[in-house]
């Protein structure tokens, strides 16, 4: 009986054990809106739509889902030349953000990965410090 019960425990230990994401706090991802709003919501938009010809859609984009450190260094030091995302061509400067502290940044970077559809990892003031100093 015992063994039974245990297996059972560990069946459903299994069953738990998902590797989703944790989405972010509430708090962080209001941080995170605040700080989109006041940096970065001029070019990319309230609904991380860019706009057509000028600035890359945040939404639905595999770089802002994809590697942290990637996305990280984009933001922080900026990016410039021909891009494309969604089959859509893109050739401007985006201006680095360093003088944006490691936890605005990580907020940010938080925000734009688990809105609009975006569903990604979140990012920590470590993880922006790492990349600020490398
Ligand atoms: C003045 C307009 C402007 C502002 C403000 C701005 N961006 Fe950008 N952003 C751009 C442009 C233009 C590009 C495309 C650069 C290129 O062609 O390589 C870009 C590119 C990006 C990319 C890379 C997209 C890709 O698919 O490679 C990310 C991520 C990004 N911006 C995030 C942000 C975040 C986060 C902020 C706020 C902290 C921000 N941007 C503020 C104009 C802006």
């Amino acid at each position: 009986m015992r063994i039974l019960i245990l297996f059972s425990l560990i069946i459903s230990l299994f069953a738990c054990n998902k590797s989703t994401n944790t989405p972010p706090s509430k708090e962080i991802m209001a941080a995170g809106q605040k700080h989109y709003t006041a940096h970065c919501k001029v070019c990319h938009q309230a609904n991380g739509e860019g706009t057509s010809m000028m600035n890359p859609p945040l939404a639905n984009n595999k770089t802002v889902t994809g590697s942290p450190e990637k996305l990280t260094k984009i933001v922080l030091f900026g990016q410039s030349g021909p891009i494309k995302v969604n089959g859509k061509k893109f050739n401007g400067v985006m201006a680095p953000h360093s003088h944006l502290s490691d936890k605005q940044l990580s907020e940010i970077l938080t925000y734009i990965r688990n809105s609009w559809g975006n569903e990604a990892s979140a990012i920590t003031t470590e993880q922006v410090r790492k990349v600020r100093f490398k």
